[in-house]
């Protein structure tokens, strides 16, 4: 039995805290509210469950570390107080206590990180003699269990793309995705901050150079693209409500180069509502998203992943695989050797043992 503690109860962070609480190899001992309204309640309110646990929220960091739990999963929003984000983990770790989690997103691909994150981070493992392991669904699932899925059935791999396809209209998400994203801004406004110069490679970039890694593959170059598409009618949806001559979808990608070529591209199409980017393509009939594996070679392979759910809508149901990806883990990170654990650390059979509750 795993003593773990849950840290924020966001999107994620809800769908994590009901696994938890209702696996019976994990114990929920603690969890960390930020926001006052969540402080002094109980877990099972927080994530919508009517049987209380008596495992009351605090925003004490001190008091959770002293509840001497062998895992934190960690899904604080991270990557808008990246310095606050890594001191907190840091510090979990530097206990002694294993951090498993879905936040800082460049952590995906820890080989890949740049120093100022990972070293940090590094200390703190050797310190606590502890492991970091955080993953999701994209970035994560997408880039690196499907895509290593799809590579083992092909001889030979010309190029490889993976693609999240998928309409954000009912994603509850605009302080965070929509105003990165830019949804609702006019094409005089400033460029939207995820496709500023660098910024798609940096959260994307990682994930070409890790598949590129595994495959033994040179890259001259990882370079970006973008493509913004404004609306001309009024589109009203749960993300934000758009203009006519406002941004209303967007397609970027990172793109891996050998002779100016893409060999290894992931890339993104993300609209509000099926009437945003017409000409654009779209997920199979009736589905609002897609992850998708396309592998050009010996033979061509295309996985597509969809998912769904009788109660949560799709964008919610990516948030419960999200949360699976790190509370799948947490038996096997707290068995593993000191430091960042990436994914194609992890035997994937470990990561399923548990799971049939
Ligand atoms: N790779 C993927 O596929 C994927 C998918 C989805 C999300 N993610 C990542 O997972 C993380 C969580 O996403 P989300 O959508 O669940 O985020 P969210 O709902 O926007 O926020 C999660 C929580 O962050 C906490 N928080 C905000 N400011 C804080 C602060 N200053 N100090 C401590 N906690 C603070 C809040 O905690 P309280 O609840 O305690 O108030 C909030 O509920 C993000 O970093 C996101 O990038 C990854």
């Amino acid at each position: 039995m795993r003593r773990v503690v849950q840290f924020s109860t966001g999107n994620v962070g809800v769908h994590s805290l009901k696994a938890i609480i209702g696996r019976p190899d994990l114990e929920l001992v603690g969890v960390h509210a930020n926001s006052s309204e969540k402080v002094g309640r109980d877990a099972a309110e927080l994530c919508g469950l009517t049987e209380p646990t008596g495992v009351i929220a605090t925003d004490d960091i001190d008091a959770l570390i002293a509840l001497r739990p062998d895992c934190v999963l960690y899904t604080a929003l991270g990557e808008t107080r990246p310095m606050e984000a890594i001191g907190q983990m840091a510090r979990l770790l530097a206990a002694g206590v294993n951090v498993v989690g879905t936040s800082m997103v460049w952590l995906v691909t820890p080989h890949q990180a740049d120093d100022w994150l990972r070293e940090p981070l590094e200390k703190a493992c050797a310190a606590g003699n502890s492991s970091l392991y955080v993953n999701g669904i994209d970035p994560g699932y997408s880039g690196d269990t499907a895509v290593y899925s799809a590579l083992s059935l092909v001889t030979r791999a010309e190029s490889i793309t993976v693609q999240e396809i998928f309409d954000y209209g009912n994603y509850d998400d605009y302080e965070y995705t929509g105003t990165s994203m830019g949804f609702g801004t006019t094409p005089g406004d400033a460029t939207p901050m995820a496709f500023q110069p660098g910024v798609v490679v940096s959260i994307f970039g990682g994930l070409v150079r890790n598949i590129a890694r595994h495959l033994d593959v040179k890259l001259d170059d990882v370079r970006q693209r973008f493509e913004p598409w404004y609306t001309d009618q009024r589109i009203e949806c749960r993300m934000t409500t758009v203009e006519p001559g406002q941004l209303a979808a967007v397609r970027f990608a990172a793109e891996g180069v050998v002779d100016d070529v893409p060999v290894i591209t992931v890339e993104h199409v993300n609209r509000l509502t099926a009437a945003a980017a017409p000409e654009w393509e779209f997920p199979p009939a009736r589905m609002t998203g897609v992850h998708k594996v396309i592998v050009e070679g010996e033979p061509r392979v295309e996985v597509s992943t969809h998912l769904s759910h009788p109660v949560l809508d799709v964008t919610e149901a990516g948030c419960v695989s999200t949360a699976a990806r790190a509370v799948n883990a947490i038996d096997w990170v707290c068995r593993a050797p000191a430091g960042l654990v990436a994914l194609e650390d992890i035997p994937p059979t470990e990561m399923v043992r548990g799971l049939m509750w």
